[in-house]
């Protein structure tokens, strides 16, 4: 609706260009009759002119209204004026200025839990009950597409390429290669956090702050592109830093082409901040591409990374330099501000608390450890480290809207509702991660949350990947984050190493501070976390380091 206003202004001023052409045509046609003198005429032609634009334009918007009417999800409207045009924006800047107060409204009034919600950027529908988001996640894509609200949400055919868009073979290369190599990939994950550590947080001896949202973003963007596309770019700080960027560039550049009219979008792409990110992806990892293309014997020398397994599964209309560099782009959003965001989260929470939960997390650690090294099965033991992660992906990673699916045909619930073709239907996971029904003190953090205990022994009762409809941070139905084994085991590597190489802790009276803009949450990027090296565990800092 935000986007037909901006029809309507170019509409119509198209309507009047050709007014004023069949008007001046029609003076040509009829020489003997020309147009009155000047005193007269052009008062009177601009007047009929007027006239007839404002009826044109007046029948045009009641058109539009009542098209929009009649598609319109036929559920509560939350903080909407009944007023064309208008009431959507008023809903739009409600929400904007009380996103939280909104949706329990929505809930308080709604009658079975699915109500309308609109932001600056569009309307979705929201689905509050848990059954009820069973229900539409498991409509087939046909009907209710993942990937178009994806494609819609973050402009992707736009920001990150056509092929990235509607070719997905990506999935399949996550799921089938990436998630498998895990064990194999681990000794290389341990080094490269070890190192991006030692570079971004030192060994402080005493207490140093750190910009810890920036450290981990970059330790992230290492640890990742070191099994996406080898040792030398991942070791390059100038690429690193590109594909960090990238991801933000996505989202920025995302939110001002959904207020561009369709036709416009590839034009005004082009002076976007993601371009710019593009040109650059494309001069560090071109000529790696290149030359992997060019090669005679694909055989020879393979390396064993995510950009080989890409080009080997790659369709022909895929197999070209700039758009294997877009697929590995892509990957990176998928994954460094995903993980950076989760994990930064988690450790706040710890630093907030550490005397509650430090000694336990670290004595697992050390405890887990085999031959005193981190190891794929030594992250296999860590039951507590795995608990806080979800506890805090469930108490802090929740925004308002997950699970976007945008209706291709209509869909019914089972109690009759209809989500008419057209509409965008999504789950409010600060909602559902906070349902009383599905947890015990659902507003209490309580890191060890998910442990239970079987035989004297601990054991997860839910682990980090396992998803839900009361557990959003992957996902659930049927498009299950595919990178959610590699990004749980390379948090657990990381917050394994962060408690065997420092003690931490917030500054005194210091909170991260939780920041809403629409639907999501976003969190504390520039919040200094305290590091100081711990002395007394030089022996397993050494086998990490
Ligand atoms: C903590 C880190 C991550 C988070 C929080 C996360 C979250 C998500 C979410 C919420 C979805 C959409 C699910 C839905 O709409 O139902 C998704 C999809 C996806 N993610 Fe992740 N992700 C993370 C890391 C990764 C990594 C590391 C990769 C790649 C290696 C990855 C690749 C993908 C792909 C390819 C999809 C699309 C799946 C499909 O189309 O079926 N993600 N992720």
């Amino acid at each position: 609706m935000r986007v037909s206003i901006t029809y309507i202004i170019v509409d119509s001023m198209a309507m009047a260009e050709t007014m004023r052409y069949k008007l001046s045509i029609a003076g040509d046609y009829f020489p003997d009759h020309p147009c009155p003198p000047d005193s007269t005429s052009p008062t009177m032609t601009q007047a009929t002119w007027i006239r007839s634009i404002g009826w044109s334009l007046t029948i045009f918007v009641l058109a539009r209204w009542f098209s929009y009417y009649r598609r319109a999800p036929k559920v509560l409207a939350v903080g909407f004026w009944p007023v064309p045009y208008l009431g959507s924006w008023v809903a739009a800047i409600k929400f904007m200025l009380w996103p939280v107060d909104m949706v329990k409204e929505g809930i308080k009034k709604s009658k079975n839990g699915i109500f309308r919600i609109a932001t600056l950027n569009d309307e979705f529908v929201l689905v509050t009950t848990k059954d009820k988001v069973a229900e539409y996640l498991k409509a087939s894509d046909s009907v209710l597409s993942m990937q178009d609200g994806a494609n819609d949400q973050q402009q992707i055919p736009f920001t990150m390429g056509f092929g990235v868009a509607y070719r997905t073979y990506h999935n399949i290369v996550v799921r089938k290669k990436i998630t498998p190599s895990i064990p194999a990939f681990t000794p290389i994950m341990v080094d490269e956090i070890s190192a991006a550590l030692t570079q971004e947080i030192g060994t402080p001896q005493d207490y140093k702050p750190i910009t810890f949202y920036r450290a981990i973003a970059m330790t992230v963007a290492r640890t990742s592109n070191r099994v996406y596309v080898g040792k030398s770019l991942a070791t390059h700080e100038a690429y690193l830093q590109n594909a960090t960027d990238y991801a933000q560039a996505v989202v920025v550049s995302a939110e001002i082409l959904r207020l561009v009219p369709h036709w416009l979008k590839s034009t005004v792409v082009k002076f976007l901040p993601v371009t710019t990110c593009m040109k650059k992806a494309v001069a560090y990892l071109g000529p790696q591409v290149e030359e992997r293309l060019s090669r005679k014997d694909s055989n020879r020398n393979r390396e064993d990374d995510l950009l080989q397994w890409l080009l080997d599964e790659a369709p022909p209309i895929e197999k070209t330099v700039y758009q294997l560099v877009e697929r590995v782009m892509a990957l990176n959003v998928a994954s460094i501000h995903t993980t950076t965001m989760t994990f930064t989260a988690a450790i706040y929470s710890l630093a907030l608390e550490p005397e509650k939960y430090m000694d336990t997390l670290r004595d697992e650690v050390i405890n887990s450890l085999e031959d005193g090294k981190i190891s794929f099965g030594s992250i296999q033991k860590l039951v507590h480290v795995d608990s806080f992660l979800r506890e805090s992906a469930r108490y802090n990673v929740a925004g308002l809207m997950a699970m976007q699916r945008n209706a291709k045909q209509s869909f019914t619930f089972s109690d009759g509702t209809v989500i008419p073709a057209g509409a965008k239907v999504g789950a409010p996971t600060l909602i559902l991660q906070r349902d009383a029904s599905s947890y015990e003190n659902p507003q209490d953090f309580e890191g060890f949350r998910f442990v239970s205990t079987r035989d004297g022994q601990p054991e997860l009762s839910k682990s980090m990947v396992t998803t839900g409809t009361d557990y959003h941070l992957y996902g659930h139905g049927r498009h299950p984050c595919p990178g959610r084994f590699f990004a749980t085991h390379e948090m657990k590597i990381l917050f394994a190493t962060l408690l065997l190489r420092y003690d931490f802790k917030l500054k005194s009276g210091a909170k991260p501070q939780e920041i809403r803009i629409g639907t999501m949450a976003i969190p504390d990027t520039t919040l200094e976390v305290l590091f100081k090296a711990v002395p007394s565990l030089k022996t397993a800092t050494k086998l990490t380091a």
